[in-house]
């Protein structure tokens, strides 16, 4: 079974606990592509080139304690504009989305870009008030200057050239604000539920 559900969406939306959510409930593989663009940011932070650290991006990249700051995430965004890092991290992402088995990727460009012909595309979002407090629990720090770095990251990543974040035209938009994430995982699930129903997988 090749299927694919592609969640993209602003910073701190709740993408993550969605994806998490149904790809246990339909025991799906699930690709957090942030965490790739995190830790490039993170590698160049350490004065590696860009381009040669997206290519050689390796399971301890990945794996560094780090990489849910809010530094790392300003990083991400930074690196994120290059269209030479976009472009080596497309074959993995695409891979990983259309492997045998069925795949959850969130991100900013999954419906659009990684996999247009993804069978389930959601785009969650909420006020950038709720989510610069969802992060300000995450990550703690100045309340002011969380939500002010949420502005500024969404800006950068919804104006840049390639690949910028914008919902794609067939997604299913979700806000989860007025239902709490858990709540929000339900019309998710139905979403993907029908896709299956239709024979789409
Ligand atoms: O967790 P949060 O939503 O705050 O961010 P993330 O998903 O970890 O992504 C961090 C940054 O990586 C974003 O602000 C984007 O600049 C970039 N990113 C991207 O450009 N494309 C993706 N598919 C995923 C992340």
């Amino acid at each position: 079974m090749i299927f694919t559900v592609a969640i993209d969406g602003p910073a701190a939306a709740g993408k993550g606990t969605i994806s998490r959510a149904v790809a246990q409930q339909f025991g799906l593989r699930h690709l957090d592509t942030g965490l790739l663009y995190r830790a490039v940011g993170a590698r160049v932070a350490n004065g590696d080139d860009p381009v040669a650290a997206a290519e050689g991006l390796t399971p301890e990249d990945l794996a560094r304690g780090d990489l849910r700051s809010l530094a790392a995430g300003e990083a991400a965004s930074r690196v994120a504009v290059m269209p030479d890092v976009r472009a080596a991290l497309v074959d993995f992402q695409r891979r990983f989305a259309r492997a045998e088995g069925g795949a959850v990727l969130d991100g900013r460009d999954i419906g659009t870009v990684i996999c247009p012909e993804a069978e389930v595309k959601l785009f969650v979002t909420a006020s950038p008030e709720v989510r610069a407090q969802r992060r300000w629990l995450e990550v703690g720090g100045d309340k002011d200057e969380v939500l002010a770095q949420v502005i500024e990251r969404d800006r950068r990543d919804a104006e840049r050239a390639t690949a910028p974040m914008v919902a794609a035209p067939d997604a299913l938009l979700l806000d989860p604000t007025e239902m709490g994430i858990s709540t929000a995982v339900e019309p998710a699930a139905r979403a993907i539920r029908e896709a299956f129903g239709q024979g789409r997988a």
